[in-house]
């Protein structure tokens, strides 16, 4: 098909433009040159080779775009002498040297040759890359005389290389346009800094302005990774030592940007907005800046972003309007009184400035040697993997620490204590804290360090890619049938497993509803929601990858009589908490306002710890800032009421039988009433729990599907009377829907739609009065 496209666009190239064919080839060779006005194109159309004037410029340049996106330039070959007019011509010397030549055949422009070779050719690769090889040689990249991905500009595409050749010496990094007019070396550099173990820096001129952890053998620690989208590469040996990314899906277009105000940006093409979006962007946050806290403090970012002082330190001088202050070692730090080391978890390790690495030690070993030298302050583990192993001491001061941008995603770094500071109360671990006034920091860091850029852009994948994760959509690889079509259990070519939701064509979810679907999960990101990882638009499907939920979902546990016995007591009080704290979330903390409106033990997953994510937002809905009434809000505390109930319970609520109440709240309600609550607890957990926690739940049950809703608890409150054991609880009221009158006919309004409801539908009077 793609073949037979090409070929037609071909013939019509060739009958369109038979005279000038030269326009769409991807080569030149000593006789052919390429003038201001023509292009190469690369073998499929991904790349364009020609002359370009950037944003207001009247200059010209010769670079490389992407073909479908002209403004995107990747790389530019004459950044420091502009062309003033449009005479300039590319070509190749007979020896292989590629020239940018003026009207009078003045050089503006060469590129170096380590040789010369009798037939040269110069290609505009699929990848970007424009090499220069000898025609009667292979393609490999050994042989290449010259190529651009050696010059990198501000762009880093997929399978350049950032970092060093140690033979030749040549040191390959981004440095950013002076403007967007400009593409004149400007201040900001990115590069590899091989220094003991190899990171990522940005810096200013020769300042340092932000540092990655170190590679820890499968990411750079402490900076957001994105591993399902692409694949990180670090190599490291006498040869050459450099960072390479690559995508798993082809047809994505990404690019690691440094710009002309020095942020370094991961971009991602959505085609359909046909706009460039950053899933990250540093630095996004104060503490991201390197060293920013002064020696030997940590900068982290609770609520507000802070310095604080390690332990077995304090703050030398007030800090004045230039400096925040220095953190020295405090008088009892004289080495002799037998120190200790404490962890700090989840941390980007401070900057090798003074430091060692012996990969053979373990920890223990690593903990012995650095004790016995008084100049060592910390240590940690080199590598991460596995149990963790090697061993990386520091002497001296202790810069650039900082708390982990992404959760999990730090190290552990042991810090060495005076033993006489450790004594007394072991959990309290009294700091200096040191917050810097707010009138010190620029507008801009305060604002930045509260945006996050990256929470609305979702990765494209191509039908090929979710087909061949998921061998075809194969019926083995099949999870279940979901509301809007079947799920499937897929592994990305980076072994991640995935589920993937294949939306089928006469499921009820149309266009609408998967736009409103994607839109949310994209923006949302929360623990205790489900994370959607991508989705694919192609022909006519419709398809969801989500991360992959080992563990199913709450109902298949609960109300499966052979594997009830598996949730115990702690499981369930985890269940309850993370469904709760995931609906606080929609309504309360994430930028938009969420309404689930689907709630139910077969949307929660469960992961591999059992942790509840919350999932399918087909039918939720969105609302705007103020339009989210108290009202609204306690609708979805219904639903959380009944899950609740039914957690604790193992019974659903609506084919409930019992001989006295037709449904498990009536059951619930009923014996409330005769103070017997604890009866409805499974009895595999009667020995689990204290009677007075277990009624505290079910009182708190009863309290979100009270029949007026205005009685209702909000998320907000009910979350605190979960977790704050202290609050006293208000009684009951009788619940909604607890007879039979109300379980007949529920109807549930659904984007206009009625539907026959299947879960716990009881929250029809409040939808319809809105
Ligand atoms: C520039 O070089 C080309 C090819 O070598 C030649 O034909 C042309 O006359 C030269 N132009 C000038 C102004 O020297
Ligand atoms: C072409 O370049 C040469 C050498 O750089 C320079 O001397 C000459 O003035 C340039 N000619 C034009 C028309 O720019
Ligand atoms: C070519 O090499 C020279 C000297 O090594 C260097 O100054 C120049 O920047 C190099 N040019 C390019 C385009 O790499
Ligand atoms: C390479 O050389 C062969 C044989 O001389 C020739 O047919 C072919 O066109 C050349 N390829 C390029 C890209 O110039
Ligand atoms: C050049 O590389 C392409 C793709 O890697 C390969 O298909 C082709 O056979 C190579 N050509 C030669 C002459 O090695
Ligand atoms: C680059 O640095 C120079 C001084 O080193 C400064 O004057 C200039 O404003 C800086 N440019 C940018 C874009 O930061
Ligand atoms: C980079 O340094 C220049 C001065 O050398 C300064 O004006 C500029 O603000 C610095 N940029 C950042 C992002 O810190
Ligand atoms: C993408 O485009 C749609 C409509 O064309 C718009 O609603 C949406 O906000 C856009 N998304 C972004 C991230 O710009
Ligand atoms: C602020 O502290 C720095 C470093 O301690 C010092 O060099 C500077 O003079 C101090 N400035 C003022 C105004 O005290
Ligand atoms: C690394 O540690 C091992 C085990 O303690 C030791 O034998 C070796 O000499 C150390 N290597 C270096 C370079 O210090
Ligand atoms: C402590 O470590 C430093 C840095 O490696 C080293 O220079 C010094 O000799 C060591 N001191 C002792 C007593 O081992």
């Amino acid at each position: 098909m793609e073949n037979l496209h090409l070929l037609y666009n071909f013939i019509s190239c060739v009958f369109i433009l038979s005279i000038k064919l030269s326009i769409a080839a991807d080569n030149i060779t000593p006789s052919r040159f390429i003038r201001d006005g023509e292009k190469l194109v690369s073998s499929s159309q991904r790349f364009e080779l020609g002359f370009f004037s950037p944003g207001k410029s009247k200059y010209r340049y010769l670079g490389i775009w992407y073909k479908q996106i002209p403004d995107t330039i990747v790389w530019v070959a004459n950044r420091n002498s502009p062309i003033f007019d449009s005479n300039a011509v590319l070509t190749i010397s007979n020896g292989g040297k590629l020239v940018l030549l003026n009207q009078t055949n003045g050089t503006i422009w060469s590129s170096n040759l380590s040789r010369e070779v009798k037939n040269p050719v110069a290609q505009l690769l699929d990848t970007g890359n424009l090499v220069v090889r000898d025609n009667f040689s292979s393609n490999s990249s050994e042989d290449y005389l010259w190529q651009s991905f050696d010059h990198p500009s501000d762009t880093l595409l997929a399978g350049m290389k950032l970092g060093w050749d140690l033979k030749t010496g040549l040191e390959r990094y981004q440095t950013s346009w002076k403007s967007d007019d400009d593409p004149s070396p400007g201040n900001y550099t990115h590069r590899l800094d091989i220094h003991v173990l190899p990171k990522l820096c940005t810096y200013n001129g020769s300042v340092k302005l932000l540092c990655s952890g170190p590679w820890n053998g499968a990411i750079f620690a402490a900076i957001p990774s994105y591993s399902y989208l692409y694949k990180p590469t670090v190599v490291d040996n006498e040869d050459e030592i450099y960072y390479r990314y690559d995508s798993y899906n082809s047809p994505v277009i990404m690019t690691l940007k440094l710009n002309p105000s020095g942020k370094i940006q991961h971009l991602i093409w959505n085609e359909r907005n046909r706009t460039w979006e950053a899933f990250f962007s540093l630095p996004d946050r104060f503490c991201q800046f390197y060293g920013h806290c002064g020696a030997n403090s940590i900068c982290s970012f609770d609520k507000k972003p802070h310095c604080e002082c390690l332990k077995g330190f304090e703050l030398k001088s007030h800090h004045n309007k230039t400096r925040p202050g220095t953190c020295v070692r405090s008088q009892s730090s004289d080495c002799k009184s037998g120190d200790r080391f404490i962890m700090l978890d989840d941390v980007k390790l401070p900057d090798f400035v003074e430091a060692s690495l012996n990969e053979s030690m373990n920890v223990k070993e690593c903990e012995a040697e650095c004790l016995k030298n008084c100049t060592c302050r910390a240590y940690a583990n080199s590598k991460v993997t596995g149990e963790g192993s090697g061993c990386l001491m520091w002497f001296g001061d202790l810069i650039d620490i900082r708390k982990a941008d992404d959760r999990n995603n730090g190290q552990s770094i042991y810090i060495r204590v005076p033993a006489s500071e450790l004594g007394g109360k072991k959990l309290l671990w009294i700091l200096v804290i040191l917050v810097l006034p707010a009138i010190l920091l620029p507008a801009s860091y305060i604002i930045s360090a509260n945006s996050r850029t990256r929470d609305s852009w979702f990765p494209m994948f191509s039908l090929a890619s979710v087909s061949a994760a998921t061998a075809n959509f194969s019926t083995e690889n099949k999870l279940g049938e979901g509301g809007f079509g079947p799920v499937y259990k897929g592994r990305l070519l980076n072994g991640q497993e995935v589920a993937v939701k294949r939306l089928s064509s006469q499921s009820g979810q149309g266009q609408e509803e998967f736009k409103n679907e994607i839109k949310l999960i994209a923006k949302l990101q929360h623990r205790n929601l489900v994370r959607l990882l991508g989705c694919c638009i192609e022909l006519e499907e419709k398809i969801l990858i989500y991360e992959y939920m080992p563990n199913k979902s709450l109902d298949f546990f609960l109300f499966d009589s052979t594997k009830e016995n598996l949730l115990g007591w702690g499981t369930r009080v985890r269940i309850i908490e993370g469904i709760a704290q995931g609906l606080l979330y929609l309504h309360q903390y994430s930028r938009l306002r969420v309404i689930h409106r689907d709630l139910k033990a077969s949307n929660i997953l469960l992961d591999k710890d059992m942790n509840p994510k919350i999932s399918d937002f087909g039918m939720a809905r969105i609302f705007g800032g103020d339009e989210l009434q108290s009202k609204t809000k306690r609708i979805v505390g219904t639903y959380f009421g009944v899950l609740l109930l039914e957690t604790l319970s193992s019974k659903r609520n609506t084919d409930f039988s019992n001989t006295n109440s037709l449904t498990l709240l009536g059951h619930a309600w009923d014996l409330w009433k005769d103070d017997r609550a604890w009866e409805l607890i499974d009895p595999t957990l009667q020995n689990e729990a204290s009677y007075l926690i277990l009624n505290r739940y079910i009182n708190v049950g009863l309290l979100c599907v009270q029949e007026d809703a205005a009685d209702r608890p909000t998320m907000f409150e009910v979350v605190s009377m979960l977790t704050n054991k202290t609050i006293n609880l208000p009684h009951p009221r009788q619940p909604a829907f607890s007879s039979i009158r109300g379980l007949k006919n529920t109807i549930l309004p659904a984007n206009g739609k009625a539907r026959v409801c299947s879960g716990n539908c009881l929250t029809l009077s409040e939808m319809d009065a809105r």
